[in-house]
């Protein structure tokens, strides 16, 4: 990459950051009185970026209209939480009943074991399973239960690794992750992952996996690698922690099925709260029969919404009046249909398309892109020229490149979005690697 290429992405990034500005005359106002009152106007920092972050008034099925007006095609469908799109019927009737039976219950309610008996039903692996108010609770749960049952401090975890925004290992590693003692792997690194495993597997709770790393770049896994985990996992005697946060939307049973690969514990969330605050973790029968608060031993499992009526609601009315098979399989394979068509055309700008199914990241690199590691080259102007530029032409994805398709997102919008990628990509020779 030259100096001359870089700058001339620099200074198209600035023009294109000024034009969004000039353009959004509302949301800069909303975000400058946010920031009198919320740090950097932000509370969730992966929506934030530059000059002020997109401020969105409101959205149906696959669309949403920002403050100013401005309609988009949703692409990013809330990091793969908003896989029904944002007005699906049934969810919205389930949820509008639960609120015509009242809130804040204080007692078990009628959802909870329903939803319950739902996600053991379709997961394998999950013999029993607890509710959190999201991914990252599921996580720590998880962790923590693997660390009271083994009697072992520490966790092994892949580099690049999201499991909440208290488990993050991208990088060195967040300064405000869990106080995990943790080591850390590289992603499908067969050979390294084991030996570091195997050094370490004396004081291993957990090692915790996404099949496809989302958060760090949308990369899948080999099966070799995840196969490798589970035996080695074993053979250290550590639990193996799949999280499936993101990637239980990849099949009808989730992720681990398509790997063939048996998980001791299993988290969850996103979609599966049907659009509200979500997360589970669950698994082997043998160990989480621990929170049962009968047991002689039992361990406390708080949260005052763990079982709240909406979530519950929508959750259930989604698995049972939406997501059928077929629907699923149809949004991996429109997915599916995307990367290919993405990958056809960023081949010829030193660009890729990454994922499986739904899940798609667009990355400024040739590829192949196996690990975090594989990413450290990408130039993050590029991204967010990219970003502005699908803005301009009403197509909304993360800053970041990733995309998380919604069951709204028709085949026509896929083809709309390929042929918005095509004129960018034309037009601007300063995207090209
Ligand atoms: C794989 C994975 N695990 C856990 C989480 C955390 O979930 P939440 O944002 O609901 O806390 C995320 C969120 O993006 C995730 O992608």
């Amino acid at each position: 990459m030259t100096q001359v290429s870089i700058v001339g992405v620099a200074d198209s990034v600035a023009q294109a950051r000024q034009r969004y500005a000039e353009r959004r005359p509302v949301a800069a106002r909303m975000h400058a009185e946010a920031c009198e009152v919320m740090p950097g106007g932000n509370t969730r920092t992966v929506l934030f970026h530059g000059p002020f972050p997109l401020r969105i008034a409101r959205g149906w099925a696959q669309r949403v209209v920002d403050v100013d007006g401005y309609e988009y095609v949703d692409m990013l469908g809330e990091y793969t939480a908003g896989l029904y799109g944002h007005s699906q019927p049934a969810i919205q009737a389930a949820v509008r009943q639960a609120l015509d039976d009242g809130l804040s219950l204080a007692a078990h309610n009628v959802y909870e074991g329903r939803l319950a008996r739902l996600l053991v039903d379709r997961f394998p692996g999950l013999e029993l399973v607890r509710f959190t108010n999201s991914g990252t609770e599921a996580n720590l749960m998880a962790l923590s239960l693997a660390r009271v049952v083994t009697g072992r401090p520490a966790i092994a975890v892949a580099r690049g690794g999201y499991h909440g925004g208290l488990l993050y290992y991208g990088g060195g590693g967040s300064p405000i992750n869990a106080p995990y003692d943790a080591v850390v792997f590289e992603y499908n690194d067969v050979a390294g992952a084991r030996d570091l495993i195997r050094t370490h597997g004396h004081r291993l709770a957990a090692v915790i996996i996404e099949p496809v790393l989302g958060s760090g770049g949308v990369i899948p896994a080999e099966r070799e690698f995840l196969t490798m985990l589970r035996e080695e996992s074993t053979a250290a005697g550590a639990l193996l922690v799949v999280d499936e946060v993101m990637t239980s939307r990849l099949s009808p049973q989730g992720a681990c099925v398509l790997y063939d690969v048996a998980p001791d514990l299993l988290t969850l969330g996103k979609y599966l709260g049907g659009g509200l605050s979500f997360g589970a973790f669950g698994g082997r029968a043998d160990l989480m029969r621990r929170f049962d608060p009968t047991a002689p031993d039992a361990l406390p499992h708080a949260g005052t919404f763990n079982n709240n009526v909406l979530t519950m609601a929508a959750g259930i009315a989604g698995l049972t009046e939406v997501l059928s098979d077929e629907v699923v399989l149809s949004l991996n394979s429109r997915g599916e249909r995307l990367r290919r068509a993405l990958n056809d055309v960023l081949v010829r700008y030193g660009w890729c398309a990454t994922g499986v199914g739904s899940m798609v990241g667009i990355h400024p690199l040739p590829g192949p892109i196996r690990s975090a590691h594989d990413l450290a080259g990408a130039e993050d102007l590029r991204r967010e020229l990219l970003f502005f530029d699908l803005l301009e032409r009403g197509w909304y994805i993360a800053r970041r490149g990733f995309i998380a398709l919604s069951i709204e997102v028709t085949d026509a919008d896929v083809d709309g979005f390929v042929e918005a990628v095509v004129d960018i990509m034309r037009d601007r020779p300063e995207l090209s690697v």
